[in-house]
């Protein structure tokens, strides 16, 4: 049975563009597809566990094929249960706030938790990585508020989209589809872009489960 999990890195809440996006594209699903579970995963509920030197220790010792011992076992523990969470889904929604050019440190927390040997990769010495999260597909709503892809370098770079998606095909997810809301708050009226951003979330959603 299909599940999609939905992932958010804003905290803005209610004054949230890209989570209001999300529920936009969350309303379709449920309308186009009622019968498939949602699941929300704030990334700030406080539940994402650090990975601090404990983790880092494990995650070299089972790359050199050890097993982690005390502390560094229970961080290894927490992060094999935050990946088995998010692999329990096969289709995912992130909603994804432009952060000083990158993504929401969170986000990054997230993916630094649950990129493990053996769950989000396997390692071959000739061939190198291969992701092991086949089979899903991901959608990813992006915001900005100066940044845009036409304003010219004065206006910042983009290593949000790049990142995170290098990172989903990196894991096995090559089926993506994105959604961007990128207005210029110096100058313009942000009405029209975020009519279209909600749109397009509408027609994303109802392909991402067809
Ligand atoms: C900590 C922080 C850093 C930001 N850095 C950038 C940035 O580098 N470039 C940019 O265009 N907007 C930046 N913004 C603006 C947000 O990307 C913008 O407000 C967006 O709508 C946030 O998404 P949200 O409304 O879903 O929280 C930043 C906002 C915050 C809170």
């Amino acid at each position: 049975m299909s599940k999609l999990l939905h992932l958010s890195a804003s905290p803005r809440g209610p004054r949230s563009e890209s989570l209001a996006i999300a529920r936009t594209f969350l309303d379709t699903v449920r309308e186009v597809s009622p019968e498939l579970p949602i699941e929300e995963y704030d990334l700030w509920d406080g539940t994402l566990p650090a990975f601090g030197p404990p983790a880092a220790a494990a995650k070299m010792a089972v790359f050199a094929g050890e097993q982690p011992q005390g502390e560094a076992a229970a961080a290894w523990d927490a992060a094999i249960a935050t990946f088995h969470r998010v692999d329990a889904a096969d289709r995912y929604l992130f909603s994804v706030p432009m952060w000083n050019a990158g993504v929401p440190y969170i986000l990054k927390q997230l993916i630094d938790v649950i990129s493990q040997p053996g769950l989000v990769f396997g390692f071959d010495p000739e061939r190198g990585y291969q992701g092991l999260m086949r089979g899903k597909r991901a959608a990813v709503i992006y915001t900005s508020a100066v940044y845009g892809p036409d304003r010219g370098p004065a206006f910042g770079a983009d290593f949000q989209a790049p990142y995170l998606e290098e990172w989903l095909r990196w894991a096995g997810v090559d089926d993506i589809e994105t959604v961007h809301f990128r207005p210029n708050l110096a100058t313009a009226d942000a009405d029209s872009g975020r009519r279209l951003a909600h749109e397009r979330a509408r027609d994303v959603a109802k392909r991402f489960v067809a």
